[in-house]
């Protein structure tokens, strides 16, 4: 399998938690116990592994090629990656709060949970159209065939069980839950 297809792949799922939490946010009925679980899904396994593998393998090879981390494509994809965190901590810090029956923090958390969702949703859709067509345009298989082996061993050790299945569960558990198809 190609190292951008193995991206692509988690893409489906990271896409399938961004429809959840927009239901969350649209239904405003948001458990915190799931709100919690959201968070540790990007912090674990969108942000934890996925990101992981773009910003500490894709990116440099990719750089080796002549994409820049500072300028152009590659730097405008890290920076979404940041804007993600950003949102990520918003959900997080009102968890509490939101629990207690905060009304600005109930806001918050909605505020965040659709900001999180439409800048990834963009952002999923701009690598799988543009960037990982160059990077496939700029690697060899075997080099694709190198990233795909040091992905693997990313998965392995940053997934409870060595592979990415048990945070898909989890996601398609929340996606039930949430009536998302
Ligand atoms: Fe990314
Ligand atoms: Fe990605």
């Amino acid at each position: 399998m190609k190292a951008t297809t193995n991206l692509e792949n988690d893409h489906v799922y990271i896409l399938r938690l961004c429809d959840v939490m927009e239901e969350m946010a649209q239904s405003g009925i948001a458990d915190p116990a799931h709100l919690e679980r959201v968070v540790s899904l990007i912090r674990n396994f969108a942000d934890g592994l996925h990101h992981k593998k773009e910003e500490d393998l894709l990116f440099p090879k990719m750089a080796e090629k002549g994409f820049s981390p500072v300028q152009g494509p590659v730097a405008v994809m890290l920076h979404e990656h940041e804007e993600g965190r950003n949102y990520v901590r918003g959900i997080a810090g009102n968890i509490e709060p939101y629990k207690s029956g905060d009304k600005a923090a109930a806001e918050a958390v909605k505020y965040n949970l659709l900001g999180y969702a439409g800048l990834l949703k963009n952002h999923i859709a701009k690598e799988n159209n543009i960037l990982f067509r160059m990077a496939d345009n700029a690697l060899s298989a075997e080099e694709q065939d190198d990233l795909s082996a040091e992905f693997k061993k990313a998965e392995e050790s940053m997934s409870p069980g060595g592979s990415s299945s048990h945070y898909i569960a989890q996601i398609e558990e929340l996606a039930k839950i949430y009536g998302i198809g």
